[in-house]
């Protein structure tokens, strides 16, 4: 394969012996080596380069050379379009993310393109959002059609969207299965949103159930992740994030995911509300054992404890049913079920979906939202509802989830000292690895790749939900190219 070097402004002139213009890009031309070894290559740059650049440059090619033989999507160059973007960009915002070089501009299905054309297979659906592909047509119509129509009234008035979102949300929750007695839905704009709420409805339930002002407590999870808001943020016991925000918001208390000999101990007449994840998505895709779930929700009961399932990540068919608990028996039904995420396939919206129990705490006032449940938002997810709940759609997800196992299982068998369990559910999965995951996240990528990671060490699999098989037999291949470029001699 040609090589490439990244640097893109070199002057014409060097392109004269042995190098020649390969790719024209926004910014200038990619030059390509027609020496055949990699020695080669570096000794002609180094013999035509201009010596006041010639000390910055072969430290940086050096670097890049090692790889870029084989790269098929290297990484953006220092002073690419991409890395130029960056820096102007970058002081302007919150340095809130680590981000890796390449900046998208567009996306199709499972496609991801940067701005200087470089295409990725997206195995993250922006981190389990975009169920039904980037860029799906019919989602992008809803959202025009609408825009046009109204996009905002607020909630001081009705509209015809929120509550034909809310009717749908109901409606197919009881027919999936999943928590029979879905009553009523409050609709916001995110995951931690429809959290907070779930939270602070448990506490109203808590103050009803409880006059006496005793059951304030609300338990969670270890390794959990509810959200980034100061209620969901005191449920998501991980000081990674909690340690810069403390103190925690009082009464939230942290119990051991599938302990169920802990559960008497931990859930009391103190309790207003158990938050958990049937299936744990950042905190490494861990799954909730039947029996735990059964034992949590039988000890809310027995105590006038709120259960709340979040759903966000595991839920809207990831794992090929509507919900995740849907499998489960109505004595492991929550009372509330948190969504957002693929809801809105990248519009952002959230539901907090509660039972009659639940609703008939809530008086007018008690919670609020300006832009929660507008028209648009609404009409998205209620377009978006409508598709996912194809069936077609639902029995593939068993294939291609059997499909990207069989060839997991093959890399664990090719990386046996590399790669322990292989976890999760449909296509939530996730690979956990006996090293740090840092470098086969960059392999991968520069093949072509984008992979995310999870809880310790973990490779976390989350790609749409229209992916094809061969897709992932695409993306397999290219991890295990990763996986090759990165095993330690
Ligand atoms: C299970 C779960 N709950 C809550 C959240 C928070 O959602 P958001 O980022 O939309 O606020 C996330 C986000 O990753 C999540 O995975």
């Amino acid at each position: 394969m040609a090589s490439r070097l990244a640097f893109k402004r070199l002057p014409t002139s060097l392109a004269a012996r042995s190098w020649s213009p390969a790719t024209r890009t926004g910014d200038g031309v990619r030059f390509q080596s027609t020496a055949s070894s990699l020695a080669e290559r570096v000794q002609d740059t180094i013999k035509v380069l201009p010596h006041s650049i010639l000390p910055i440059v072969c430290f940086e090619t050096n670097a890049i050379w090692q790889k870029e033989a084989s790269l098929p999507n290297a990484d953006p160059a220092p002073d690419s379009a991409s890395a130029t973007l960056v820096r102007e960009h970058s002081e302007y915002m919150v340095a809130t993310y680590s981000r890796p070089p390449p900046v998208f501009e567009k996306g199709e299905g499972s496609y991801l393109w940067d701005i200087e054309n470089r295409r990725y297979l997206d195995f993250t659906a922006g981190i389990a959002v975009t169920g039904l592909g980037h860029s799906d047509p019919g989602v992008s119509s809803v959202i025009a059609s609408q825009s046009r129509t109204l996009m905002h009234a607020s909630n001081l008035y009705y509209n015809p969207w929120t509550g034909a979102l809310s009717k749908l949300l109901v409606e197919q929750t009881v027919a999936a299965g999943g928590m029979h007695d879905a009553k009523a839905v409050f609709v916001c704009n995110s995951g931690s949103e429809a959290n907070e709420a779930a939270i602070k409805f448990a506490r109203k339930a808590g103050k009803i159930t409880d006059p006496s002002g005793q059951r304030t407590e609300v338990v969670s999870f270890k390794n959990a992740f509810h959200g980034r808001t100061m209620g969901s943020l005191s449920a998501t016991h991980n000081p990674k994030y909690q340690e810069p925000f403390a103190p925690m918001l009082p009464g939230f208390k942290c119990g051991t995911y599938n302990d169920v000999a802990g559960i008497n101990d931990l859930v009391t007449e103190k309790t207003c509300g158990v938050i958990v994840e049937p299936i744990q998505g950042e905190g490494g895709v861990q799954v909730a054992t039947d029996e735990f779930l059964l034992a949590l929700a039988k000890r809310c009961r027995e105590v006038g404890a709120v259960l709340i399932y979040d759903e966000i990540q595991c839920g809207l068919h990831r794992t090929g049913t509507m919900w995740y608990h849907a499998r489960l028996p109505k004595e492991a039904h929550p009372d509330i079920i948190t969504t957002a995420k693929a809801l809105g396939n990248g519009f952002p919206v959230g539901a907090t979906i509660v039972n009659g129990h639940v609703a008939d705490c809530i008086k007018i006032g008690d919670h609020g939202t300006t832009y929660g449940g507008n028209p648009l938002a609404c009409r998205v997810a209620h377009y978006v509802l409508g598709r996912l709940a194809d069936p077609a759609l639902q029995e593939g997800i068993a294939a291609k989830s059997a499909v990207m196992i069989r060839s997991l299982n093959q890399l664990r068998s090719k990386y046996p000292e590399r790669i322990g369990e292989i976890r999760g559910r449909g296509l939530l999965l996730g690979l956990q690895l006996n090293e740090d995951p840092s470098d086969i996240v960059t392999a991968a990528r520069e093949r072509g790749l984008l992979i995310i990671t999870a809880g310790v060490q973990t490779l976390r699999f989350v790609p749409s939900l229209v992916i094809s098989e061969a897709e992932i037999l695409e993306g397999l291949s290219i991890l295990d190219q990763a996986f090759a470029a990165t095993q330690k001699q």
